[in-house]
Formats: structure tokens, C-alpha cells, sequence
């Protein structure tokens, strides 16, 4: 692997661009229930995964994107997070800000990882790409999400009613960010 490819590291992760290799461990990902219970509903059939995932094979140049996350004993792919460009309600991005996501095979839940993960894009996206608000949405009952976000930073700015389902809205600004950093210290 060229170290081109790859964007951040954590001691037990390493995020890099997806490759066509990792494409049968991303669909049985989307095709697991458990993994799609709080983002979709639904599994996702290998049709829908592969067309899900070619598109995230053109390299990002801008840092905004769903890396393949990658545990580094075994070199094994396990999901994909980063942060990805925040869209207003007119589609248009907003510009200093980002979304954040984490999806992480359910063979590897319970261990950390996805903290880990959302820890170091967090700071990422503040220290590297100088962005002014990470956000992030998580369905209603997705308490392990909420924990991960909760536990790098986010704090919950409201609740959407949806029609099938209801949302909370996660933010941390810059100026949080740098707050927290002070109290984890
Ligand atoms: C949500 C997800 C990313 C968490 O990944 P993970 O690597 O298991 O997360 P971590 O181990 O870093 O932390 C999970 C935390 O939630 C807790 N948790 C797990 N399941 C829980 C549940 N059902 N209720 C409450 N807390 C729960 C864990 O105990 C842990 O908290 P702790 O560190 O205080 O013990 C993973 O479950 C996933 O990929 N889910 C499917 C996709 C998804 O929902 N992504 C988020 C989209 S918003």
C-alpha cells in the first residue's frame, strides 16, 4: 500500500482511499440487518451495494469522504468513516462544513473502534481542513451512535420528527472542539 492512500492513522486503524479489493466485505457489511437497522432499515442487496460503493473508489482530494477503515492486525477491512461535505436544503455544501459517519462490520462492534475512528476525523477536520462545524444525524434508538458521539465531542442540538423515522442532530463547532480537548487532556 502506497502511504499516498493513506490519510489518518490511529494505533489500531488505518483510513485510506477504498479499493476495489474491499467491495465483498463493504456488501456483506450493507447486507447485514443489524448494521442497516438505524441507516436505511433495511439490508442493502449486492446490487445496491455495488452501486453504492463504486462511486467511492474515485480518489477524494479535498479530505471529504468515506474512507475504508482498515484494522491494522490482519490488514482487514472493516467499514468506512470520515467526514463528507454538509449539504444545505437547496443541496448547495456549505462551505467549513462537514458531516460525520462511521459504519463498522458488526464482528468488530463493542471494541472502541468506531470512537477511535470519530476522534481522529474530528480533529482532522478542525486542525488539518480548518472546518468550522462537524454535524451528524442519527435515528432515533441508534444508542451506540449516539454513545460514539457523545463520547468524541458532539452535542445534540435538536430532534426532527420524520414521517417513518425521527432524527437527532449532533454538532461540535471549533470552539467546542478546542474546549473539550482541554477536559480530555
Ligand atoms: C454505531 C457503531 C458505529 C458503533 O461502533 P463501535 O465500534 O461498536 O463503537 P464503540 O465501541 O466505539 O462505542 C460504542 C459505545 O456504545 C455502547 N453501546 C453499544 N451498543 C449499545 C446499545 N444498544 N445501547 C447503548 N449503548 C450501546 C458501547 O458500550 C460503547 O460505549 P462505552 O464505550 O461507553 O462502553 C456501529 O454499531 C455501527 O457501525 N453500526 C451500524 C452503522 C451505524 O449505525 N452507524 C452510525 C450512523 S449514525
Amino acid at each position: 500500500m502506497g502511504d499516498n492512500e493513506i490519510i489518518l492513522e490511529t494505533e489500531r486503524l488505518i483510513f485510506r482511499q477504498n479499493r476495489i479489493e474491499d467491495l465483498d466485505d463493504f456488501c456483506d457489511m450493507e447486507a447485514d440487518p443489524e448494521v442497516r437497522r438505524f441507516v436505511g432499515g433495511k439490508p442493502r442487496s449486492r446490487e445496491e451495494a455495488e452501486k453504492r460503493f463504486l462511486p467511492s473508489l474515485k480518489p477524494a482530494t479535498n479530505g471529504l469522504h468515506m474512507w475504508a477503515t482498515v484494522l491494522k492486525p490482519g490488514n482487514k477491512y472493516i467499514g468506512r468513516c470520515g467526514i463528507y461535505p454538509h449539504f444545505d436544503a437547496e443541496s448547495n455544501s456549505i462551505p467549513s462544513e462537514a458531516s460525520f459517519g462511521v459504519y463498522i462490520a458488526k464482528a468488530y462492534w463493542g471494541m472502541g473502534l468506531a470512537t477511535e475512528a470519530g476522534g481522529v476525523f474530528v480533529k482532522y477536520g478542525f486542525e488539518h481542513l480548518n472546518l468550522d462545524r462537524i454535524v451528524t444525524m442519527i435515528q432515533l434508538g441508534n444508542d451506540a451512535s449516539v454513545k460514539v458521539v457523545e463520547k468524541i465531542g458532539f452535542e445534540l442540538i435538536m430532534t426532527e420528527k420524520g414521517e417513518w423515522r425521527d432524527f437527532y442532530h449532533y454538532a461540535i463547532d471549533r470552539h467546542r472542539f478546542y474546549g473539550f480537548l482541554n477536559t480530555v487532556k
